[in-house]
C-alpha cells in the first residue's frame, strides 16, 4: 500500500501533459498566422511538428517554449501558465527548457567542450571539475566525447548538430525544442542526428518537440504528429492517423513532401557512390 502511494505521483506524472497550449492566436499586422491553436505534449513523448514552408511551425515552438508571447491564448508548462509567470518562475522554465534552434551556433572561440559547459558556468555554481564532468557526459550522450577538445570550426554539419544538441541538455531539461535539426544536412547524417533524439528520449526520457520537414524522419522519431495547415491543426496524432487521413489539403500536403523525398532518395544514392 506505502509502495503504491510512493509510487502514485510518478505513475501519474508518466501520463501528465508537460505543455497545453490553448487556443493560440498569432498575428503580424494583419496576417493571422496561427489561429486558435490547441496542442498538449506528454511527458515522455517525441512530439513532432510538420507543414509547409511558412505555415507557423517556428511561431509555434516560439510560443511552447516560452520564447514569444502569443497574441492571443495560453501556454502552461507543468501546470504553470508561462506568460503570466513571475520572472523567476519564468526563468526556472527555462532553465527546464532545452532549445537546438536553426542558428543558435556554437560559440567558434571555445572547444566542443566548452560550449557544453557554457550554459553550467553560467547558471550554477558548481565546482569547475563537476561542470567538466557533466559536459563531457553529456558528450558522451551524444557521441562526441572523442571530439570535446576541438574547436567548431573543425567539425562535421553533423558533429556540430550533435554538439549542439550536447549544449542543449547540459541542464538536464524536462523537455528539448528542435527547429528542423535535419536542416542542410546530408541524409545519413540527418538520420545520425535523428538516432540520437531517440535516444536521448527513450534512454534518458527527455520529453522532444520537433518541427521537420522530412517525412521519413518523422515517422522514425514520431510518437504523435501535428500537421498546421492554414493556421489550424489539420491532424494531430499517431503516425498512421495522420498518414491516412481523409483531408485532401492533407493527403495534398503528405505526397508533395513524398514527391520531394523521393527527389532526396536520389541524394542518399549519390552520396553512397562517392
Ligand atoms: N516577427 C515576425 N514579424 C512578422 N512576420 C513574421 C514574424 N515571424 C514570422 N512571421 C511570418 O509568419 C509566417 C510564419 O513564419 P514561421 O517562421 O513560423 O513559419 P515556418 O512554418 O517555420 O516556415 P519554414 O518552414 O520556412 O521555417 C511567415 O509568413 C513569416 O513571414
Ligand atoms: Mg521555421
Amino acid at each position: 500500500m506505502e509502495l503504491v502511494t510512493a509510487l502514485e505521483p510518478f505513475v501519474r506524472r508518466a501520463t501528465d501533459d508537460l505543455v497545453r497550449a490553448v487556443a493560440l492566436t498569432t498575428q503580424f499586422g494583419e496576417r493571422t498566422v496561427l489561429d486558435g491553436v490547441d496542442v498538449a505534449i506528454r511527458r515522455g513523448e517525441v512530439f513532432v511538428i510538420m507543414g509547409p514552408s511558412g505555415c507557423g511551425k517556428t511561431t509555434l515552438l516560439r510560443h511552447l517554449c516560452g520564447l514569444q508571447q502569443p497574441t492571443l491564448g495560453s501556454v502552461t508548462v507543468g501546470g504553470h501558465d508561462v506568460y503570466g509567470a513571475p520572472p523567476d518562475l519564468l526563468h526556472h522554465i527555462r532553465l527546464r527548457t532545452g532549445l537546438s534552434f536553426q542558428g543558435g551556433a556554437l560559440l567558434g572561440n571555445l572547444t566542443v567542450l566548452e560550449n557544453v559547459a557554457l550554459p553550467l558556468r553560467e547558471n550554477t555554481d558548481l565546482p569547475d571539475a563537476v561542470i567538466v564532468e557533466t559536459a563531457r557526459m553529456k558528450l558522451d550522450m551524444v557521441g562526441m566525447l572523442h571530439a570535446s577538445a576541438l574547436l567548431p570550426s573543425s567539425l562535421s554539419g553533423g558533429m556540430r548538430k550533435r554538439a549542439a544538441i550536447a549544449r542543449a541538455i547540459a541542464l538536464d531539461p524536462d523537455i528539448v525544442y528542435f527547429d528542423e535539426p535535419s536542416a542542410g544536412l546530408d541524409p545519413i547524417t540527418a538520420a545520425e542526428v535523428d538516432n540520437v533524439i531517440t535516444k536521448l528520449n527513450k534512454v534518458f526520457g527527455i520529453t522532444m518537440v520537433v518541427v521537420t520537414h522530412d517525412l521519413p524522419s518523422a515517422r522514425g522519431i514520431a510518437d504523435r504528429i501535428l500537421v498546421l495547415l492554414d493556421g489550424k491543426v489539420a491532424a494531430m496524432g499517431a503516425c498512421e492517423t495522420v498518414w491516412n487521413h481523409p483531408d485532401p489539403r492533407l493527403r495534398d500536403f503528405i505526397e508533395r513532401r513524398l514527391r520531394a523525398e523521393e527527389g532526396r532518395g536520389m541524394d542518399v544514392l549519390a552520396h553512397l557512390e562517392v
